[in-house]
């Protein structure tokens, strides 16, 4: 499944995540830097749907993603925003992994 290898490559490792560990898949990142990037390329288009600082998206009832799997998934899907927004723009593996830590860290807290 494309998706899936997609996902694999997506983020590091970091082994306590339960499932996600079992699936493979290992979450860590560079917070920082996710923060500059999600600054950068994902504030804006949250700001502008749902106003404030944009985080309302995180923190709304009911959220969307409610496990880490769902967070990883949906980051797959952002790309797609991200694409709309500036075909020129691209994230790869890495710098989504450091967004999630980031929005991991400060919204979800998942791990
Ligand atoms: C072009 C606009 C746009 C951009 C760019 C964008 N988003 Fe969003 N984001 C949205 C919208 C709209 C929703 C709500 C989607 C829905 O409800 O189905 C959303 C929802 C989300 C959710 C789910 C929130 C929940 O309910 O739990 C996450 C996570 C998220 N965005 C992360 C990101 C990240 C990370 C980036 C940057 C890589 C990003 N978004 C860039 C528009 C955008």
């Amino acid at each position: 499944m494309l998706i899936r290898k997609k996902l694999t490559f997506l983020v590091f490792l970091m082994p306590f995540v339960g499932n996600v560990a079992a699936s493979g898949l290992h979450l860590s990142g560079d917070i920082a830097a996710g923060q500059r990037l999600h600054q950068a390329r994902c504030s804006g288009c949250h700001v502008q749907q749902f106003g404030g600082d944009g985080s309302g998206v995180y923190l709304r009832t009911p959220r969307r993603v409610t496990n880490v799997q769902e967070l990883v998934a949906f980051a797959n899907r952002l790309q797609h925003f991200n694409r709309k927004m500036d075909p020129n723009l691209q994230l790869d593996e890495i710098q989504m992994g450091n967004i999630i830590a980031y929005i991991n860290k400060y919204y979800y807290h998942f791990y």
